[in-house]
């Protein structure tokens, strides 16, 4: 029997994720990342923001009602609507939490909220005693305590305690610390609030001087017994702490670590891919952990040690962390019902309607890729675009010429809104002449921000998965595509972020919007 504590994983990546510039995602792609969050084993999903939109909050209580295994949370400012809408969300969950949060740096008091502190420790209270209504499960953030003072701190935690709330969570909201004083923190902070022995103490760093892992990992050593982390490090601007960093770094090193998780680590690579894939943010090679290279040993000294004896260089095995694990699964002749199983296998639930397009896809791409991984049946379905999404704009037929000495030139035809339109226009590249094309019929008024591709699976038969993100009017969309032509993926893509844009759902930033 292990003498270890559990550490706590509560994972934010449908919800500090998804503050991402453009990684906002639809229900489904929600939902079906949840399953995956469950199966890799987290304590905690916080699926999202209830009171941001009602999409989210049909997002938030549809995973409430699908998840089993993992406790479903809703953030929820401290304000009584936000912890009313987050209540209601999570009421079909088998076990749902509610996180609220007020900001309580000088700095955020006094120009964001304009309230005095008494105010706060108030409004703090008001909204823990109301969500304890919901839940008993209920957990208090100070927003910015990295830069609070610590006596307030002290104050309003054993005040919000008091109150009900079970877990208390320090946040380093803006990424300023350093791991000897954050450790230092959550230290003093469990020696000083009266009541900490009553609840579990929390941390949640962003990344900004690349320091979020380093400083979680150091309030672990002092106390904490719960991390907030995403996969692949997804979150607001340099983004919060990685979830595969933290789980393996307690592995790994189980000689330092009094503590050890759930986590089936087998997981993390295909849910790094999917959050991927889902979100369009690539995964930088040299990543650890889910980084394509993380595992490559180049030079000729490793690779000639890690032959002889593996440990010389390698601290965890790839297989451990789910590396391979993207097995051959359908060929040309599979049929419908192993079609269906590998993607309920993958989490992956359609309708009839939707399975019969899904697998009139799969079909066309096995005819022009013989081997089809994991992977190529995720991108298979983040391709269809999802019920909630109108489809404006349909791409009907693409031609596209790229010759040398000559400028390359696209020739395509959309369905929008039920009619056949043609365009054509050079460009460039041929994907520059693509885009040009479909603006000469969407007149969309966007920037293009970021354009991408990506191999999702090794040759040169492999999907390009294309990533557009498109900003109009101050929103940042992502469209994404996949194909083994990475035209039509970029097509795909673009297509994809304009109807993101034209279903015009709007949500409100927690950490910005008004806060009471
Ligand atoms: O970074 C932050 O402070 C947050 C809170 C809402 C917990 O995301
Ligand atoms: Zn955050």
């Amino acid at each position: 029997m292990s003498t270890k504590e559990q550490l706590i994983i509560f994972d934010t990546t449908l919800r500090d994720g998804e503050q991402s510039p453009g990684a906002s995602m639809t229900r489904d792609e929600k939902i079906r990342i949840a399953r995956q969050l469950e199966k890799l084993g987290v304590n905690v999903i916080e699926a999202g923001f209830a009171a941001a939109s009602p999409g989210d909050f049909e997002a938030i209580q549809t995973i409430a009602k699908t998840i089993k295994t993992s406790t479903v949370c809703s953030l929820a400012r401290a304000n009584a609507n936000d912890v009313r809408r987050a209540g209601e969300a999570i009421t079909p969950a088998q076990s749902g939490r509610i996180h609220t949060f007020i900001a309580t740096s000088p700095i955020h008091m006094e120009k964001k909220l304009r309230m005095a502190p008494d105010q706060v420790v108030e409004q703090a209270i008001m909204a823990v005693k109301l969500a304890r209504e919901y839940t008993g499960d209920v957990e208090f953030s100070a927003e910015d305590a990295v830069r609070s003072d610590m006596d307030f701190l002290v104050r309003i935690f054993s005040e919000v305690i008091k109150a009900g709330a079970k877990t208390i969570n320090v946040p380093d909201t803006v990424g300023y610390s350093i791991p000897a004083l954050w450790g230092e923190r959550m230290r003093q902070l469990i020696e000083q609030v009266p009541g900490s022995d009553k609840v579990i103490w929390s941390t949640h760093c962003h990344n900004d001087l690349g320091m979020a892992v380093a400083n979680s990992l150091a309030a672990v050593m002092n106390g904490a017994r719960q991390v907030e982390c995403t996969i692949n490090g997804l979150g607001e601007r340099a983004g919060n702490a990685s979830l595969e960093e933290i789980v393996m770094a307690v592995r790994t090193r189980k000689d330092i670590f009094p503590v050890e998780t759930r986590i089936d680590a087998t997981q993390i690579v295909p849910t790094s891919k999917l959050v991927s894939s889902i979100t369009g943010y690539p995964v930088q090679p040299n990543k650890a952990i889910v980084g394509a290279n993380a595992f490559a040993h180049e030079s000729g000294i490793h690779q000639d040690g890690v032959l002889k004896h593996r440990e010389t260089y390698e601290i965890m095995r790839a297989e451990d962390v789910g590396w391979n694990a993207n097995k051959l699964v359908l060929g040309k002749l599979s049929g419908r019902n192993a079609f269906r199983t590998r993607l309920k296998d993958l989490g992956i639930e359609l309708d009839d309607n939707a399975l019969n397009e899904a697998f009139a896809r799969f079909k066309d791409l096995a005819d022009k890729k013989s081997e089809i991984f994991d992977e190529d049946l995720q991108a298979l379905v983040s391709d269809m675009e999802p019920s909630e999404v109108q489809e404006t704009y349909q791409l009907d037929t693409l031609e596209v010429q790229s010759k040398t000495g000559s400028r390359p030139h696209a020739k395509l035809s959309l369905r929008v809104k039920g009619e056949t339109v043609q365009a054509e226009a050079e460009g460039s590249g041929p994907v520059d002449a693509a885009f040009k094309a479909i603006e000469n019929i969407a007149q969309s008024g966007t920037d293009l921000l970021l354009y991408s591709v990506n191999a999702i699976t090794s040759g040169t038969d492999s999907q390009g998965e294309v990533t557009v993100r498109l900003e109009h009017a101050g929103r940042v969309i992502n469209g994404n595509g996949a194909d083994t032509d990475i035209v039509v993926a970029s097509v795909k893509a673009y297509l994809n972020a304009l109807n993101l844009l034209a279903s015009g759902k709007l949500r409100i930033n927690p950490q910005e919007g008004d806060h009471v």
